[in-house]
């Protein structure tokens, strides 16, 4: 059983996908349980299976031994009144405006258009994009588009928001301005949020709690509980420690991945 309190839960969870030169094992024996309005991030090395566990949430992926539940139910399929999914591309449709693009996921919805123009509307200013509403993507920059990508996963109003490095193609210093954004957005919405990063810095500044991964196949190796103090003082004694630790655990990780 559940308890009502665990959101999402891992259960177990073994992946092997198969290949040409036969099937390797992405992810072994991976638990987690993940509370209402966390902000978990998953990091680790590259091919350590993130992005399977994210897809696993998503329902985009099965796994092939243990349970994924979400609310107390296992995830059979995409399930889009649940859970919204943001990726590092923002696959906005060019043919769309900044509005339309935003409105995407309530028009799947059959929500009405004067409704889904509303909720997209108010949703501009949180987003930074209000004088933007009528530009194409290629008008607007990397980080606003990801903004409107980010946008069009709130509109729905899921309870979970899963984030496969949705900064990860953005300079560092507009990467580090959406991270202030996002977590403003995180905080005003109540979201549960479950975050892929690489980077150390993204993971201690936004998350409740970081999930360090061994490399592949992926198991969690720590846990790391940061709680909901913040903003969190990036220069502060507890941070610059916890910064070291986590490296330390993911440089290890890493060179076995490299091996
Ligand atoms: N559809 C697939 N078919 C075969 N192998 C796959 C497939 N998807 C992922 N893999 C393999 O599973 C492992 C985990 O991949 P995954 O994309 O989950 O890693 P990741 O942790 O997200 O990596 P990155 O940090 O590079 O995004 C990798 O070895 C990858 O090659
Ligand atoms: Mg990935």
């Amino acid at each position: 059983m559940t308890a009502p309190s665990q959101l999402i839960a891992i259960e177990g969870v073994t992946k092997r996908y198969a290949t040409s030169s036969g099937p390797i094992e992405a992810l072994h024996d991976v638990s987690l349980a993940v509370g209402a309005g966390e902000f978990c991030t998953l990091i680790g090395p590259s091919g350590c299976g993130k992005s399977t566990l994210l897809g696993m949430l998503g329902g985009l992926t099965a796994p092939d031994g243990g349970r994924v539940l979400v609310e107390g139910a296992a995830v059979t399929g995409p399930d889009p009144r649940r859970v919204a999914t943001v990726f590092q591309d923002p696959g906005l449709f060019p043919w769309r405006t900044t509005l339309e693009n935003v409105e995407f996921g309530l028009e799947l919805q059959r929500v009405p258009k004067a409704r889904r123009r509303q909720a997209a509307t108010e949703l501009l200013g949180p987003l930074g994009l209000r004088g933007f509403a009528d530009k194409y993507p290629r008008e607007l920059s990397g980080g606003m588009k990801q903004r409107v990508a980010i946008g069009r996963a709130l509109a729905i109003d899921t309870k979970i928001l899963l984030m496969d490095e949705p900064f990860g193609a953005l300079d560092e210093q507009t990467r580090v301005l959406m991270g202030e954004w996002l977590l403003d957005i995180w905080r005003r919405t109540r979201k549960t949020v479950i975050f892929v990063t690489h980077s150390l810095h993204e993971a201690l500044f936004l998350s409740t709690r970081i999930a360090v991964m061994t490399a592949r196949p992926g198991r969690i190796k720590t846990l790391l509980e940061l709680g909901h103090r913040y903003p969190r003082a990036m220069e502060s004694a507890e941070m610059v420690a916890l910064r070291a630790r986590l490296w330390g655990e993911i440089r290890e990780e890493s060179l076995r991945a490299m091996q």
